[in-house]
Parts: structure tokens; C-alpha cells; sequence
């Protein structure tokens, strides 16, 4: 069977759609490309010393892992030159990273998450990089770009995607006409179309939540989980699996497979008020994409696309997945 390759998928959107210009396509590939470089130093393990940790601590006061650091490299270098950027942001890097004057700029920011699910780097289970692509600002060409030209609304993306390194390696991808799953061929090194138009089942019985953070959840949370546990003599009628990978892009991953609801809701720590995940390189993209599918995807109440962002590595809570049990989670806190 002759399968699309991730350029004759990007070639078509863009004639079709004019939101896909040329440029876009071009840095979705460069993006595709550093993922599969980044998908290999990860195969290698520890035959390729890239595991373990450094001394270093980053922005979010987090240990960086070696993955971390090496996968934030490999997304600049092959970034920098193309002429596509004006510039990047990481969860990695303290503030934006400008393009050098040695390199053309372009009309695209690109933010990601180098590494999701670090923790799990040395235990070798399934990690991934996050992306997600704004517009540059008009007047971008004539002057520096600033952190406050990225924070604009998750609604305002023109793109974005994850690859997870796992049993297969994948590229989830949304131009903001549905979206499309690729898998690696390895022996051609090419990302080839294995799903066109991928939907999240609006029900689901299935959630995905930390449950050691349970004593800090706030009410509503706490209601929805326990009427979850409560099964099908509860009030949910149902009985609910569970599970928790701890690399959001897995987790997500299986929910935009087989359905599910993903929870890492903001708490009442005061480390957790904001939530623990980062809206602009995993909330905003990771929207993106499940919406796109048919999947929704609040802060808890609000919806994560229409938030304004104050700052480049501001945190938020998340519930998303299928349609119907997201709704279901917004009304518990209503109920409040
Ligand atoms: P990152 O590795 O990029 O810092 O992100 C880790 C995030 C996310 O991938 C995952 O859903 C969550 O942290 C897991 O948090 P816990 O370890 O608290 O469960
Ligand atoms: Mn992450
Ligand atoms: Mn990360
Ligand atoms: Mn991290």
C-alpha cells in the first residue's frame, strides 16, 4: 500500500487550504525532521549517554535531564536557519531565543516542550516533543521580537503538533483542518500518513489523573473522581478505568485513539493554584490538536484556546478529551 508522506500531506493542505501557506509547510517539516532526530538520540538510551540528569535546573525549577537539553539543541539548530522564524520559545529556555541577524527571518513564532514526560526518560517508557506555531506580528520584520508577541491566544495557532517516541515513533498534526497522524518508517526515515482525520469518541469511561495529588484537588475534582470510583451502583452509572502514564503527550496519545478524559487540574497548593502544566507549549497545543478531533478542552471551567496569556511560562489546569465527559467535569464545577 502506498502510503502519503508527511510532504505530499502538507502539499495537499496547502492546496486546498490557504491557511497553509508554502512557509508553514516548511516548517512543519523542519519540526518533523528535528523530531525524528530527537525520536533517535531517545532509541539509544543509555547506548548513547543520553540519559540521566545535568546540574542544571530550568525556568520552571525543574532538574533538566541530558534529553532535555540535547532535544532543545537539536529543535534551535534545525529552526534557526530556514528563514521561516522570526523566533522560538522552550520550555527549556528562560526567554525567547531570537533568530541570529546571520539568518533571514520569517513570519512564524514557534514554541515547544522539547521533551514531555521526562521523567520517564530513564525508565524507558514513551516520551515526546510538543510544538505549537503562532503568526509573527505584522510589524515583526522591522524590529526585535518581544516574549509579549507570544502571548497571544491559544485560538490564534496556526499549527500545531506532538511526536511521541514509543513503540512506534508518531506525529500528531493539525493545520487547523482536523488532524493527522503519521508513523515513522525507520528504514526509509520518512513520516508516512497512517490516520487522515483522527476523532476523539465524545463518551468515554476511562480518566487519566494523578491521584497521589488527590488531598489537594478542589472540590469539584475531588466530587467528579469519587462518583467516577463510586462505578456503576453510583451516580455515573458506570463503571471507569484508569490510567496514568505520566508523559502528557502518552496520555493524550491513547486519547485521541480510544477516547478518555485527561486531568491535571489546578490545586490548592500553593505550587498547584496555576496547575502544573504550561499553557503555551503543552496546554495550547494539546487543545488545539484534541478540539480539532472533536474533543474539547477546558482550564476547568473556561476554555483553554481563549485564554489570554500574561506570561511565557504560565501554568494552568487541564481537562480535556472526549467531548461529552469534559462537559460533564464543567459541570461539577458549576455545581460549586
Ligand atoms: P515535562 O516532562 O515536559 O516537564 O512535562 C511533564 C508533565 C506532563 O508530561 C505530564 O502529564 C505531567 O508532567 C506528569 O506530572 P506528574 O509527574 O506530577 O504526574
Ligand atoms: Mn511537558
Ligand atoms: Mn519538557
Ligand atoms: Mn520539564
Amino acid at each position: 500500500m502506498n502510503r502519503k508522506t508527511l510532504t505530499q500531506y502538507l502539499v495537499e493542505q496547502q492546496r486546498t487550504h490557504q491557511t497553509v501557506p508554502a512557509e508553514v509547510r516548511l516548517l512543519i517539516e523542519t519540526v518533523a525532521r528535528a523530531c525524528k532526530a530527537i525520536g533517535h538520540a531517545v532509541s539509544k538510551g543509555a547506548l548513547g549517554g543520553v540519559l540521566g540528569s545535568l546540574d542544571s535546573e530550568n525556568v520552571q525549577g525543574e532538574v533538566q535531564k541530558k534529553l532535555d537539553v540535547l532535544s532543545n539543541e537539536i529543535l534551535l539548530e534545525a529552526n534557526e536557519w530556514g528563514g521561516h522564524l522570526a523566533a522560538m520559545a522552550s520550555e527549556e529556555m528562560e526567554t525567547l531565543h531570537r533568530i541570529p541577524n546571520r539568518y533571514p527571518k520569517g513570519e512564524y513564532l514557534l514554541l515547544f516542550d522539547p521533551l514531555d514526560g521526562s521523567s520517564n526518560i530513564d525508565v524507558n517508557v514513551s516520551i515526546g516533543t510538543i510544538f505549537s506555531v503562532l503568526h509573527a506580528p505584522h510589524d515583526a520584520p522591522g524590529r526585535d521580537i518581544e516574549e509579549s508577541d507570544f502571548l497571544q491566544p491559544g485560538s490564534q495557532q496556526v499549527a500545531a503538533g506532538y511526536a511521541v517516541y514509543g513503540p512506534q515513533s508518531m506525529l500528531v498534526l493539525t493545520l487547523g483542518n482536523g488532524v493527522a497522524a503519521f508513523t515513522l518508517d525507520r528504514e526509509m526515515g520518512s513520516w508516512l500518513l497512517t490516520e487522515e482525520n483522527l476523532t476523539i469518541p465524545e463518551d468515554t469511561s476511562e480518566f487519566a489523573i494523578n491521584m497521589s495529588n488527590m488531598r489537594h484537588w478542589e472540590p469539584p475534582v475531588k466530587r467528579y473522581i469519587d462518583d467516577c470510583l463510586a462505578g456503576s451502583t453510583g451516580p455515573l452509572g458506570k463503571d471507569y478505568n484508569m490510567r496514568w502514564i505520566a508523559s502528557m503527550v502518552a496520555d493524550v496519545h491513547r486519547i485521541m485513539t480510544r477516547g478518555g478524559i485527561f486531568m491535571y487540574p489546578r490545586d490548592e497548593r500553593p505550587s498547584g493554584k496555576k496547575g502544573k502544566l504550561r499553557l503555551m507549549y503543552e496546554a495550547n497545543p494539546m487543545a488545539f490538536i484534541v478540539e480539532q478531533a472533536g474533543g474539547a478542552a477546558l482550564d476547568g471551567e473556561a476554555r483553554i484556546l481563549d485564554v489570554k496569556p500574561q506570561a511565557l511560562h504560565q501554568r494552568i489546569g487541564v481537562v480535556l478529551g472526549s467531548k461529552n465527559e469534559v462537559e460533564r467535569v464543567r459541570r461539577y464545577h458549576q455545581e460549586d
